[in-house]
């Protein structure tokens, strides 16, 4: 069984398509990239993947259940989550702090027992948890500074960080080596191998096709909210219409 199955998704905004009848599947332990052009949908996908937007028409299947339409919090706690395009950090937060509300999105700890103290060992395994994530991130010697003293490249580490302390099975990815150094991009691959090792599962939206080329298995191209293409990166590369949908994205930006 797939761990991930969209079916003959759609999403309208008014009369503006922003996914078509899409149909793919990722299987469990992969890493699989979503690409295509500015505008193409991949980030409205992964909207309603993780139940920010609900589907116009098709279904989202998750390790078989139908999840379309839930709540975000409700598909977090099962196991499906998602970073943003954008850092989404708390800002007065320290490293340590932020990955604390991540451990917390599934804890599912009761504020009144927290504040009375009695949810101590709770609190201490969240704790634990979170420094291990810290040190496996290479973020442990920071746990204390505030999330926003962080440079560009260690902040997006922290939002990974924070997504994986809510103990994920998939794990959406969006974007995440934007505006990354080459160094930074080199260190970041490493961290997403090293989740995928930890036996989770990756969908990731990637611009930098360096990056998407060496780390995933297999590529979903989309193109104005259609699946163009699927299949392993060399298959992909050499597939002409996704060079046209590049190179025709590319010359209209210019
Ligand atoms: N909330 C919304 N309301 C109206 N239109 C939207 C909304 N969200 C996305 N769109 C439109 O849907 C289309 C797909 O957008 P989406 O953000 O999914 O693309 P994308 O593939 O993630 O692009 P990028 O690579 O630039 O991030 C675009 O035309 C966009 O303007
Ligand atoms: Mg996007």
């Amino acid at each position: 069984m797939p761990i991930l199955e969209v079916r003959d998704l759609t999403r309208r905004f008014g009369g503006l398509f922003a996914v078509s009848d899409l149909t793919f599947s990722v299987e469990e332990g992969e890493i699989r990239g979503l690409i295509g052009p500015n505008g193409a949908g991949k980030t409205t996908t992964f909207n309603v993947i993780s139940g920010f937007y609900a589907p116009s028409e098709g279904r989202v299947l998750f390790l078989g259940d139908d999840i379309s339409g839930m709540p975000t919090n409700a598909i977090a706690a099962r196991g499906l989550v998602r970073t943003f395009q954008a850092t989404t950090l708390f800002q007065e937060l320290t490293v340590l702090e932020n990955v604390l509300v991540g451990c917390h999105l599934t804890a599912r700890t009761d504020p009144f027992r927290a504040l009375l103290g009695t949810d101590r060992p709770r609190q201490e395994a969240a704790h634990a948890r979170a420094a291990e994530i810290l040190d496996f991130f290479g973020l442990g010697e920071r746990r204390d500074d505030p999330g926003m003293s962080l440079p560009h490249g260690l902040q997006r580490a922290l939002g990974m960080a924070v997504a994986l302390a809510a103990d994920p099975k998939l794990l959406l990815l969006d974007e995440p080596f934007t505006g990354m150094n080459p160094e930074e991009t080199r260190r970041m691959m490493d961290i997403v191998r090293k989740v995928r090792d930890r036996g989770i599962t990756i969908l990731l939206v990637e611009h930098d096709m360096q990056a998407v080329m060496g780390l995933c298995d297999r590529i979903t191209v989309l193109n104005f909210g259609r699946l163009l293409t699927e299949g392993t990166p060399e298959e992909v590369r050499r597939h002409s219409e996704v060079i046209e949908a590049y190179l025709g994205s590319a010359a209209h930006a210019a």
